[in-house]
């Protein structure tokens, strides 16, 4: 029988992992067990309205659906908490940045495009602007080890070297369309 993709299980799935003995590897080798069929999953998948979806958030785990429009572009942000990053549509462009110990703003530091099938984990401090890198729109589930939107963080104004409060509306405004 057909081992079929089903995103409630994925979520469940996560969430034990959340609270394992070994988060870190047990998330990551669930996202790449999801996303090595990237075919399967894209069948199974629901179509949401929005580009980002919180599919589930508590004090170990937000787990969120992205997708990224063809020429979106959403600014430099941190997460505070480590995520990973699993991609089953399409391409996801992330650019990193580091401090600029010259300037004291932020610098780029490499880039990777992740491809339908790949996973990414990132660190706490981790800092990174996220891109569509396909024709089509790139879809993938994001996994952070705490909850997203009750911690303090941070986005950056690359042009500018300018660090500002994470918050919905300075998300929105510096996102490229
Ligand atoms: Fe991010």
């Amino acid at each position: 029988m057909a081992n079929a993709f089903h995103l409630d299980d994925l979520v469940a799935n996560l969430r034990t992992a959340a609270t394992s003995d070994a988060p870190r590897e047990n998330v990551k080798a669930l996202l790449e067990q999801a996303v090595a069929d990237a075919a399967d999953m894209q069948a199974t998948m629901p179509e949401f309205a929005d580009n980002d979806v919180i599919l589930h958030e508590d004090e170990t785990v937000s787990i969120w659906h992205c997708r990224f429009m063809p020429g979106q572009t959403v600014p430099a942000h941190d997460h505070q908490m480590l995520a990973t990053i699993g991609v089953y549509s399409g391409a996801e462009r992330n650019d990193f940045y580091e401090a600029d110990l010259e300037t004291g703003g932020i610098r780029k530091s490499s880039e990777v495009i992740l491809s339908a099938g790949n996973v990414l984990q990132i660190g706490p401090s981790a800092i990174h602007a996220v891109g569509c890198a396909s024709e089509r729109p790139c879809l993938g589930i994001h996994v952070y080890l705490g909850a997203l939107t009750q911690v303090e963080r941070s986005l950056f104004d690359t042009e500018k070297g300018e660090t500002l409060r994470f918050s919905d509306e300075n998300y929105q405004r510096m996102t490229r369309r």
